[in-house]
């Protein structure tokens, strides 16, 4: 049968993005998430474009299981069973002053990162019970450990991310359905790029390997964790981030 994955936050220029490219070049049919329908469906027809694989995109937005439920029977309506489901989307919670945060504004970072993928883990879970297996790979982060300012919520989801996933890996074990993070330090995306020098003088940039992920960087470390290549591996982490975590304080350079 077909091999196919679920990629949520996907849109082009986007870790989520890399991460479907990088199944689709492996063979894998890829399914997209974004909240806008046509970035979904712009990114689904470039991996298209650049892989040969079928893509499709759906507009799909925290927190209506209803709307989780139409994407999966229409996966399985398109003649597939979930093999991989990877929940890179996030709510990043940026500048959430925690003295001040609306109560909202909190829970909705614990409602997307943390109750939304639950939805989403099972409905995906369903559909690999019924194939004899499969994996979720949650995109996690060094922050599920480490604390940075006004990010209380974001902290706490991320920490809340690992031990459902290893609730996970312990429940749906015995459907030989497996459950992994990955935990990037910061990513080069767009907003790195596009503010560089606030980013260069980041201390999370100051790595004992000297630089941050690339978005191929996470996209392989969520092929490893999303394949066969990790078949004996449940409920583990795979820490992306240089070296970033291990250190008590980053070595920042004098000039
Ligand atoms: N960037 C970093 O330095 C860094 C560091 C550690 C961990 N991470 C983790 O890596 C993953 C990717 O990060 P990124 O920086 O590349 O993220 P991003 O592009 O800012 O966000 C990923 C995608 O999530 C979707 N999204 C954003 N807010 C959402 C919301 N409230 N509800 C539903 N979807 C939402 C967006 O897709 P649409 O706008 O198309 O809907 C976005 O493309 C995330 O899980 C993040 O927590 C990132």
């Amino acid at each position: 049968m077909k091999k196919s994955v679920l990629v949520t936050g996907a849109r082009e220029n986007t870790t989520g993005f890399a991460i479907a490219k990088r199944f689709a070049e492996e063979g894998y049919d890829v399914f997209i998430t974004s909240r806008h329908a046509e970035s979904a469906q712009a990114a689904a027809e470039k991996i298209t474009a650049i892989t040969g694989r079928f893509a499709k995109g759906y507009a799909l937005s925290a927190f209506d299981e209803g709307d989780v439920k139409t994407v999966f029977e229409d996966i399985r309506a398109n003649g597939y069973l979930l093999d991989t489901l990877v929940c890179n989307a996030a709510n990043l919670g940026i500048r959430q002053d925690t003295l001040t945060v609306d109560i909202k504004d909190f829970m909705d970072v614990i409602n997307t990162n943390v109750g939304w993928n639950f939805m989403l883990a099972r409905a995906a879970a369903l559909q690999m019970k019924e194939k004899g297996g499969g994996a979720v790979v949650f995109i996690n982060s060094n922050t599920a450990y480490r604390a940075i300012p006004s990010r209380c919520a974001y902290s706490a989801s991320k920490g809340g991310m690992l031990a459902m996933s290893r609730a996970l890996a312990l429940d749906l074990g015995k459907y030989n359905i497996r459950s992994n993070c990955v935990l990037p330090g910061m990513i080069k995306t767009e907003r790195w790029e596009n503010n560089y020098n606030d980013c260069r003088n980041a201390p999370s940039n100051f790595t004992p390997l000297g630089d941050i992920a690339s978005f191929e960087d996470i996209a392989n470390a969520a092929w490893y964790l999303g394949s066969d290549q990790s078949r004996n591996t449940t409920g583990a982490e795979l820490v992306v981030d240089g070296g970033n975590m291990i250190q008590l304080y980053p070595i920042i350079p004098e000039k």
